[in-house]
């Protein structure tokens, strides 16, 4: 597409058409003649180390990906502005619900431009938390070629109007040839994965290969930072508490206290947990904590440090969808309840 058209679209770029600014460009809402509705227009910011690189990697990873559950890019434009600088951007189609950061922690000022309270319900957090996992599922074992995300957090996972989750932002993506088979001799290197801290998972810190692994530890913090609202970076995580100590040894404990014993008595006993926890004739809020305890353990296997460990994003996806098939079996009608 040319630039403009874009110029164009965005009301020459103008400030009130300006949603978001991210480390590689500023992205913009407009509406261009071709496309039935809105689209959003990430412009590069060129000058930005890396930034031409990531316009490359995000056009050939969403040219070869179409999921329900990753954000759809429509159209890029790699041309000269009005200045004769180089100018590059891509257009994507446009989610209403911005992303699941602005969802999780809400400040004044944005709940007003909506006019409406951001709050998530129990389901809509585990639905949402279901799509991401769907879309790592198919980065990681769908593709011709897995593809290691690399900045998976909340801020990069869009809301449609529908409230489904779509993981966007593939400027630091990787297509994986070799996927982990042996990471300790061959250090592809990460150097230059920078990702987010409180999310980039402590191997990458170490020069160690970028592997689909990588994005389950940053999907196990974002889980964990779903339901506990906690972002990893919170002032109160320290070197000797992180969310996920926390998650494992305060609140978990918490919890526990709470449920039925004869609930927990049956936690070892594998498959079967998951119909006598999540099951029964309870009622709504009591029933949620059980199915938390379930999600905030899948959180915390998802984020320990030791590579091997970790889950697989099969798995989880497989272990959400029955974790939610239980809840609502026997709980339609508290399926609204406000989740804090
Ligand atoms: C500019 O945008 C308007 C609507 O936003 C559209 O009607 C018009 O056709 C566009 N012009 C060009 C040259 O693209
Ligand atoms: C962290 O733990 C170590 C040993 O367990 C201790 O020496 C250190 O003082 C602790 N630091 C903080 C900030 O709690
Ligand atoms: C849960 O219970 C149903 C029937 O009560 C059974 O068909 C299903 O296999 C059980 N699921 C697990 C994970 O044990
Ligand atoms: C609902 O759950 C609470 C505990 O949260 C329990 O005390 C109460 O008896 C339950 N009510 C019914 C009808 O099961
Ligand atoms: C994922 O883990 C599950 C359970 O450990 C295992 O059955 C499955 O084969 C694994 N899938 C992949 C693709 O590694």
């Amino acid at each position: 597409i040319s630039y403009q058209s874009l110029l164009n679209a965005t009301n020459r770029f103008s400030f009130d058409n300006l949603i978001g600014v991210g480390s590689f460009g500023s992205v913009y809402k407009g509406t261009l003649d071709q496309y039935r509705h809105a689209v959003a227009i990430k412009v590069l910011k060129l000058g930005r180390h890396g930034a031409s690189k990531s316009f490359k990697v995000e056009c050939e990873v969403l040219r070869n990906t179409r999921h329900r559950n990753l954000v759809q890019l429509l159209t890029a434009c790699s041309s000269i502005d009005n200045q004769g600088h180089d100018f590059k951007a891509l257009v994507y189609e446009f989610l209403g619900n911005g992303n699941l950061d602005v969802w999780l922690h809400p400040t004044p000022r944005t709940n007003d431009a909506l006019e409406k309270p951001r709050k998530l319900s129990f389901l809509q957090r585990l639905n949402i938390a279901i799509d991401v996992a769907s879309a790592l599922d198919y980065l990681h074992y769908h593709c011709e070629t897995p593809i290691v995300h690399c900045d998976l957090k909340p801020s990069n996972v869009l809301l449609d109007d529908e409230m489904v989750g779509h993981v966007s932002d593939f400027g630091l993506a990787r297509f994986h040839h070799d996927i982990i088979q042996d990471s300790s001799t061959n250090q592809l290197s990460s150097i230059g994965i920078r990702g987010t801290i409180g999310y980039t998972p402590p191997e990458y810190g170490m020069g160690n290969e970028v592997s689909i692994y990588g994005d389950v530890y940053s999907y196990g913090i974002l889980l964990l930072e779903m339901f506990t609202r906690k972002r990893p970076t919170d002032n109160m995580f320290h070197d000797n508490l992180s969310l996920r100590d926390f998650v494992k040894e305060t609140l978990l404990e918490q919890i526990i206290d709470i449920i039925d014993p004869a609930v927990l008595g049956e936690r070892q006993k594998g498959e079967r947990r998951m119909n006598d926890t999540c099951n029964g004739n309870r009622n709504g809020s009591f029933k949620i904590h059980e199915c938390l305890i379930l999600i905030l353990g899948i959180g915390v296997a998802c984020s320990t440090e030791i590579l091997r460990e970790r889950k697989n994003i099969s798995a989880v996806v497989v272990e959400l969808l029955s974790i939610r098939q239980n809840f609502l079996g026997t709980n339609i009608h508290t399926t609204q309840t406000e989740f804090k």
